[in-house]
């Protein structure tokens, strides 16, 4: 079923889990991942990339595959930036907004996500917004202390824009680190931004390369959403350079790819602890940006 990520992630929040927010960029992907979460009877965020230029495309068959599963879907575009990202998210049926200004001065940033949130609320999106910066794995030796989330900034933050979550900067970055470079989370400040905060849901980007044992602990500290990338993407690679294909079995190769997604896809919603966390009825209807006028 569509749900929007503000219904996942209050219930996650609450019951201390983490929700699998893994990139798509297909709908072989896009399957592989909700087929995992069905196994999983665990609730799923499908994170859009804003690079992807066919929103429309990708967006429709998402809003597909979420209607018609078993499990609570929504689709959030992911790092979207400027207002053009955010109409098009609309347009294609999203039901979640990213609004990245984390490289903006404060005062700015709050500024430009409190009005996006006006907007995507008016029309029943969540919004997930960044405060602090999470870098770049293959740059992390330099800049990860460099835009640590502040708690009492967070406060503020969220105070004033009114966002459904926020993603936090703790020590992760994006991407695939460097050899021999293993991140370490901040789980104290972790913990105090979720208390500054009232408990709000919060993200962890960059989560690849992180070690289970810090994962485990974030999810029950108050990590909510857990968006993944890389480490999907090596597992359907090794997949496919270990598998022979010889011998007319050419035709195996989307098998083998998603079967390899959802592999690592299902054993990361265990870790997070979300699985068997799906809830059958939406409270509200499908889709809950066809009950907005009612709300108000
Ligand atoms: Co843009
Ligand atoms: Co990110």
């Amino acid at each position: 079923m569509l749900v929007t990520m503000k219904e996942i992630l209050d219930r996650a929040s609450e019951e201390n889990y983490g929700v699998a927010a893994p990139n798509i960029f297909s709908s072989l992907d896009a399957r592989a991942f909700v087929e995992a979460a069905e196994e999983a009877n665990a609730p799923l965020i499908l994170d859009i990339a804003f690079m992807i230029h066919d929103k429309y495309h990708i967006g429709y068959f998402a809003k597909e595959l979420a209607r018609n599963s078993s499990v609570p879907v929504a689709i959030n575009l992911d790092h979207g930036s400027c207002m053009r990202d955010v109409y098009e998210a609309i347009q294609a049926g999203f039901t979640s907004v990213m609004y990245d200004r984390s490289t903006l001065p404060f005062e700015e940033g709050a500024k430009e996500v409190k009005a996006t949130v006006e907007i995507a609320h008016s029309v029943g999106l969540s919004v997930e917004a960044e405060l602090g910066h999470v870098g770049e794995a293959n740059n992390y030796e330099i800049d990860k202390d460099a835009a640590l989330t502040d708690p009492e900034e967070a406060a503020k933050f969220v105070e004033i824009t009114g966002v459904d979550c926020l993603a936090v900067s703790i020590g992760s970055a994006h991407g695939i680190y460097p050899e021999g470079v293993v991140p370490k989370l901040d789980l104290e400040r972790l913990e105090a931004v979720k208390k500054s905060t009232n408990n709000l849901p919060l993200v962890l980007h960059g989560s690849s390369g992180t070690t289970d044992e810090d994962l485990l602990k974030a999810c029950k500290m108050g990590i909510n959403k857990i968006n993944i990338c890389g480490e999907l993407l090596e597992a359907e690679i090794e997949a496919l350079k270990n598998y022979d294909f010889s011998g007319g079995k050419a035709y195996d190769i989307y098998t083998v790819a998603s079967r390899a997604l959802k592999t690592k896809l299902k054993e990361k919603i265990k870790l997070y602890g979300s699985w068997g966390k799906a809830w059958t009825a939406a409270p509200k209807g499908l889709d809950k940006r066809e009950n907005t006028m009612e709300e108000h």
